[in-house]
């Protein structure tokens, strides 16, 4: 049997993952796709260095070109994350008729396009299913298990990372400030972590998924975003008094096949299987017309749970290769993109107010929200012993975001409103 010959570019966190699958369920791969699958070289930007895997002095190198040159390596995995120079090696190596496994969603978001046309012009196979939320199968499950179905919404916490700020915030009642201090101790947060907090790694995920859930070509600038970083202890507790966890959501609709992608901090419903997503946990709920509610749960990240999708998209690679239909189920966008504006969009609202604690305010509030016909669901006073001012907190209907932008800007300028402190989608 031919073995499959692969070039791994990269050896950190997945790459040393990916080594380790191939080499331990390397009978199961051959039995799986007919063909063993073989590490012919793997580039790090440091030879030196001190690894926790044992890989031969002759495989490692410091040079792409001896990856991508080789004519005897059939795939390259890129697992060396950000665009360049992994853009520029990914093309080459296409352009010379390797198929390609990576991991980057930061590339993909940005680039996918320009890659997976790369690759059906060289009939080649590019795989990303390690992108989004690392370990859950979610880019092959919207691909192929939802082929027959009509999704209509995603929603998705696919950064693990705000995921335990949250749920920190949320089981210990500590502030976003300390938490984030201590997942960057423990190694869970980056020194820099904006990307991760600020929404924008959720929101490259969220690209991915809404392409390949609603057969369409978003990009990165169609999706809203905000972050978990003004989130406070106070906003936490009010939702749990009401029954909600704040989770960061990245919420893909398609509705009347126009679509709306945001990333923001949102109140889920307690009885919502979202709101028990805890800690580094990933999960993916689809919803289609013909299914219903579906939803996806795992681990999106790790060294094994996302070296075991990228060892997935090579039994792909090696099966397609194999069978002579390499490049042939490549994924195409083939609708029409209508994009909902964030005002054109109608969802429930939370609303956190600092008012005065006077006869008739609740009156001056609710004719507010009556003149722009947003309907409430629920009100709640509640007394504080550190805010001489009274707390409401309103839940509406589902209302438009147009008309909710005005009460908003009516409440800057009532009276009886001291400030808005907060406001958040509501889901669940
Ligand atoms: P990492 O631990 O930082 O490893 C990166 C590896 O690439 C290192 O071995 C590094 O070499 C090598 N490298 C980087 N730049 C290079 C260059 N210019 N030339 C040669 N080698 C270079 O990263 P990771 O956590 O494994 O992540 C890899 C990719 O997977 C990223 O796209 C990431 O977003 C994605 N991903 C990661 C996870 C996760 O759990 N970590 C989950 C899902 C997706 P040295 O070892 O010599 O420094
Ligand atoms: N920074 C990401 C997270 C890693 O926290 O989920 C996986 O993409």
């Amino acid at each position: 049997m031919k073995p499959i010959k692969v070039g791994l570019l990269g050896l950190g966190t997945v790459g040393t993952g990916v080594v380790r699958i191939v080499e331990g369920h390397q009978e199961d791969l051959v039995m799986q796709t007919g063909s063993p699958l073989k590490i012919e070289k793997v580039l790090v930007k440091d030879r030196s260095k001190a690894r926790n895997i044992s890989v031969s002095e002759d495989k490692l190198t410091e040079d792409p070109w001896e990856i991508i040159y080789n004519e005897d390596i059939d795939v390259v995995v890129e697992v060396m994350g950000g665009i360049e120079p992994a853009k520029t090696y990914i093309l080459e190596a296409l352009a010379r008729g390797k198929h390609v496994v990576t991991a980057n969603k930061d590339l993909m978001a940005l680039h996918g396009q320009e890659i997976l046309a790369k690759a059906a012009d060289k009939s080649c196979d590019v795989f990303y299913e390690a992108s989004v939320a690392g370990g859950i199968p979610i880019i092959r499950t919207l691909i192929e298990g939802f082929a027959s179905d009509r999704i209509t919404k995603i929603m998705g916490i696919v950064n693990g990372t705000t995921n335990y700020i949250l749920t920190k915030m949320s089981q210990e009642g500590v502030s976003y400030e300390e938490v984030l201090k201590e997942a960057q101790q423990l190694g869970y947060a980056e020194a820099d972590p904006t990307s991760d907090v600020e929404g924008l790694d959720a929101a490259r995920k969220m690209t991915i998924l809404a392409t390949l859930g609603f057969n369409v070509q978003v990009s990165l600038d169609d999706v809203s975003v905000r972050g978990i970083s003004s989130i406070s202890k106070e906003d936490i507790l009010y939702g749990q008094k009401l029954g909600y966890e704040v989770k960061l959501l990245g919420i893909a609709e398609c509705r009347d096949d126009s679509i709306s992608v945001t990333v923001q901090p949102t109140m889920v419903k307690k009885s919502h299987p979202l709101a028990s997503v805890n800690g580094v946990f990933n999960a993916v709920y689809v919803y289609g017309e013909a299914v219903g509610e579906t939803m996806f749960y795992g681990p999106g990240a790790g060294e094994l749970p996302t070296a075991t999708s990228i060892v997935a998209d090579l039994v792909a690679v090696a099966k397609n290769q194999n069978l002579g239909v390499s490049g042939r189920r490549l994924f195409t966008p083939y609708k029409e993109k209508k994009l909902k504006s964030d005002e054109q969009v109608d969802y429930k609202n939370f609303i956190l107010l600092h008012v005065e604690d006077d006869p008739g305010v609740l009156a001056k509030i609710a004719k507010v929200f009556a003149e722009h016909e947003v309907s409430l669901e629920s009100v709640l006073q509640q007394p504080n012993p550190h805010n001489p001012k009274a707390e409401i907190i309103i839940i509406t209907h589902d209302a438009n975001q147009a008309s909710m932008k005005k009460v908003l800007e009516d409440f800057q300028t009532l009276d009886v409103v001291h400030k808005v402190k907060s406001v958040y989608r509501v889901e669940g």
